[in-house]
């Protein structure tokens, strides 16, 4: 296969015959084509090679990431790699709900940092005075980007990998673990490791839904969600169905079936309160 079927045939699984075709794949060269393929061939990896993975390849990878862009150069998030073995099964007991993710070689925490910013306000003897909803969203999506740009740079390297917000689920236990002061607070965790089979791509909802020119529109919308559970479940069904006691067992059981069941239980309530805790208003 060439380079640009490769990414065309991406581009089919991931959004579909039709917004596929109208995308246009030709005219890049070889590189820009690798590039492409790349992120949009990925796919989240939970099964490793027990191969350990280099702690200077992880700093390269982290130096990429850190790379990413930061909301007004504040570089609110930090990253701790989980190097010692009590210290990851401290960890591993946290992600009790991720079995997978206690076999990954290398566990990496992404944080979001306010408390570098408020120190600066020390430092520099300025008054902070934008303590509200603010200051912890800007820490977060900083954290996001680094997320998203550590996925980026460790695929780029071969290495597979997998985000966990499960470590939210205890987020008390995490912060105490990790030594987190106030206002800083864990994002996710990062599995990393050598992928022992090649992850799946999974479908995403059609670019005709999520990507808009000009204004938002949704009209339409539940016709778009009814397409995609059946293009998804014809090529990547759900081993499982959620809550089946409660919910019964389904004949057709798509991805707004198994989105839906997810938030009818209660996740991660007590997060507000925690991020009160660590010094942030909310207001
Ligand atoms: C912020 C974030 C948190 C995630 N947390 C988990 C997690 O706790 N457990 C897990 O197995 N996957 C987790 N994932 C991975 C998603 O389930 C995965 O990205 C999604 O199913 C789409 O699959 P793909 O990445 O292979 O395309 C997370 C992804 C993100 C971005």
């Amino acid at each position: 296969m060439g380079d640009l079927d490769k990414l065309e045939a991406a581009l089919v699984r991931r959004f579909g015959e039709e917004d596929a075709a109208r995308l246009p794949a030709s005219g890049l060269n070889p590189m820009m084509l690798e590039a492409l393929t790349r992120m949009t061939a990925r796919g989240s990896a939970r099964k490793f090679r027990p191969d350990p993975v280099d702690l200077g390849l992880v700093k390269l990878v982290a130096a990429a990431a850190f790379s990413a862009p930061t909301k007004s150069d504040l570089q609110q998030r930090d990253l701790i790699i989980i190097q010692a073995p009590d210290q990851r099964a401290a960890l591993n007991a946290l992600l009790e709900t991720q079995p997978w993710a206690a076999d990954a070689p290398l566990m990496l925490v992404i944080c979001g940092n306010h408390r570098r910013q408020r120190r600066l306000h020390e430092l520099r003897g300025r008054e902070f005075v934008n303590d509200h909803l603010d200051a912890f969203f800007n820490a977060a999506v900083d954290g996001g980007v680094l997320l998203s740009a550590l996925v980026t740079a460790a695929e780029a390297v071969g290495l597979g990998c997998c985000p966990v917000s499960a470590i939210r689920n205890h987020s008390e236990e995490a912060s105490k673990l990790l030594n987190l002061p106030e206002l800083v607070f864990p994002v996710a965790a990062l599995a990393l490791g050598w992928p022992s089979e090649t992850p799946e791509i999974s479908p995403r909802l059609p670019l005709s839904a999520t990507l808009h020119l000009d204004h938002y529109n949704d009209d339409g919308e539940a016709e778009t969600i009814e397409a995609y559970d059946a293009r998804r479940h014809a090529v990547q069904p759900y081993d499982k169905q959620r809550f089946p006691k409660r919910f019964g067992v389904s004949e057709a059981y798509g991805w707004s079936e198994d989105k839906a069941r997810q938030y009818a239980a209660p996740e991660r309530a007590g997060f507000g309160a925690f991020v009160r805790d660590k010094g942030f208003k909310l207001c």
